[in-house]
């Protein structure tokens, strides 16, 4: 295949590297990370039409502070430094930079220079986001100034294609700083931008071909966007060799398991075995009603069966995740120190490392919304790319209090005219979630003339880019009414349903 026209991205440790590749991707470039230390002559060889040095936590004048091959700054490649990257520019090609005690975080105004090549098509002031310590007090020589802001007169520096920004174009607080990078990418560096998802695809699929060889590799399918998206990939990649397990712990959504084997197994033709696996997970959790162990159990009954699973269906090298790059963030932080743990998100990195897999994450870089376009480009149908979130512990988690098959089936049933009606309405695909939770919680009515002591229904519909936080989503009274009305008359075991209306935070989107 021919080497498409790439960025290279020196990642020097910033909590933004993959959202710096993200932008790019968005301007149909290919970019890839390596990490800072890969040498001059290793760049050259790999031919990018520009180099990203990336921010990083580190000061330049720490002992072990992170620095790029300086023969680097030789190549006649296009260079852009963000942040920490800024600073490395300056320090080593001569110029001074300031240690400095606290932090500048948060908003800025950067006065643009038109004339800098990064800033076509803007003008004026426009609105920055900065996280920096130590900052550029003196430039190298032959730079000059291309941009200001109140605090740093070198928040924008340049030298024919050599460039530095303090802030940070790549956050969504930057708000034109996607047309900064694509300046970059396609103004200085000449990029024509015609890598699309179809790119990723085919190039993905070579690697998976590459690294698999003959061998076998297993998938645990839960209906999710992205293990979907990962299975329909692998088996473009590799066919039969990818066996897909998909676990039946009870917990799953209406008609879930037949409408994985009608689009995988009948659809595609992929080595699906479902392994049906409700009684020993619902009698570990009988009884169970506190959240944290319910997750616990069902995470390790997890492990457990698809163990068993994988070795029943002979022996495989591979293990195939549909990891995204929000997954590794979230549950890796860069101190080593492990992010506050709200809740236990079993399905990250939970498998034990005693199976001896070898882990292939073909979606790893990606985020959710170029996954679905993964996903449609490699034809899953809308129902299944689109499809909301649903969390690994399943209704387990929406059943509040302990959890029986009596009580499931109730949500179960409640939770299918949720999603029905948000789909006919339209709203389904508006919004973050929509779902039902049961109550354990009985109260009184009156349907026909009879007396009734039923459940009660609480609807969860949020609206959120990324989960980390939401809000709740302002349904159409119609639409409320008629999901009360059907919840009420079509569920038995149902009275009364109420309508969460909390926030995240400080309430979360799940309520166990
Ligand atoms: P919370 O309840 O923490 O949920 O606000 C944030 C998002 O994560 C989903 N969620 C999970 N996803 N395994 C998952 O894969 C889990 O254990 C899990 N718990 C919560 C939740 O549905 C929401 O989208």
């Amino acid at each position: 295949m021919e080497t498409p026209e790439r960025i290279l991205i020196l990642d020097f440790g910033s909590q933004y590297t993959q959202v710096i590749a993200r932008r790019i991707r968005e301007a149909n470039v290919y970019s890839e990370i390596v990490p800072y230390s890969t040498g001059a002559r290793k760049i050259a060889s790999l031919r990018p039409r520009g180099i990203i040095l990336s921010g990083g936590p580190a000061s330049v004048y720490a002992k072990d502070a992170p620095k790029p091959d300086p023969e680097i700054f030789n190549l006649g490649i296009p260079i852009l430094g963000i942040c920490y990257g800024m600073q490395l520019l300056a320090h080593f090609l001569g110029g001074e930079v300031a240690k400095s005690q606290r932090r500048e975080y948060g908003r800025g105004l950067l006065q643009v220079d038109r004339k800098c090549g990064l800033f076509r098509g803007l003008s004026g002031s426009i609105e920055i986001w900065n996280s920096h310590g130590d900052k550029v007090t003196r430039l190298p020589r032959g730079f000059k100034a291309a941009g200001k802001t109140e605090n740093s007169a070198y928040a924008v520096v340049q030298k024919g294609n050599i460039f530095g920004l303090q802030f940070h174009p790549e956050v969504a607080h930057t708000p034109r700083g996607r047309e900064i990078i694509h300046n970059f990418v396609k103004g200085v560096c000449g990029c024509k931008g015609t890598w699309t998802m179809s790119s990723f695809i085919d190039k993905t699929v070579e690697e998976i071909r590459d690294k698999v060889g003959k061998d076998r590799v297993i998938l645990g399918l839960s209906g999710g966007v992205d293990s979907s998206v990962a299975a329909a990939l692998l088996h473009r990649a590799i066919g039969g060799q990818l066996v897909c397990i998909l676990v039946d712990n009870g917990l799953l959504r209406a008609n879930e398991v037949e409408s994985v084997k009608r689009i995988f197994g009948k659809g595609l033709g992929l080595k699906l075995k479902v392994v049906d696996a409700s009684d020993r997970f619902l009698s570990r959790l009988r009884g169970v009603s506190d959240p944290e162990r319910k997750r616990k159990i069902i995470g390790t009954e997890f492990i457990r069966v698809f163990e068993a699973a994988t070795r029943s269906v002979g022996k495989a090298k591979f293990l195939a995740q549909g990891t995204l790059y929000p997954d590794i963030i979230e549950s890796v932080s860069i101190d080593g120190n492990p992010a506050a743990l709200i809740k236990s998100h079993h399905n990250v990195g939970g498998l034990p490392k005693r199976m001896k897999f070898k882990l292939i994450e073909p979606l790893s870089q990606l985020f959710k919304d170029e996954v679905r376009a993964v996903g449609e480009a490699l034809g899953l149908p809308k129902e299944m790319v689109w499809r909301q979130p649903f969390p690994g512990p399943g209704l387990a988690v929406r059943c509040l209090g302990p959890v029986d098959r009596a009580k499931l089936q109730i949500l179960r049933e409640a939770d299918a005219v949720v999603v029905e009606e948000m789909k006919l309405s339209g709203w389904y695909y508006k919004i973050w979630q929509s779902f039902a939770v049961l109550l354990p919680v009985r109260s009184v009515g009156v349907m026909g003339d009879e007396r009734t002591y039923d459940f009660t229904i609480a609807v969860r519909a949020v609206e959120s880019q990324d989960a980390m936080t939401a809000d709740w989503a302002k349904l159409p009274y119609d639409l409320l009414g008629k999901l009360s009305t059907r919840i009420i008359n079509e569920v038995k075991g149902v009275n009364r349903v109420v309508l969460d209306i909390s926030s995240k935070p400080p309430a979360t989107i799940e309520w166990e």
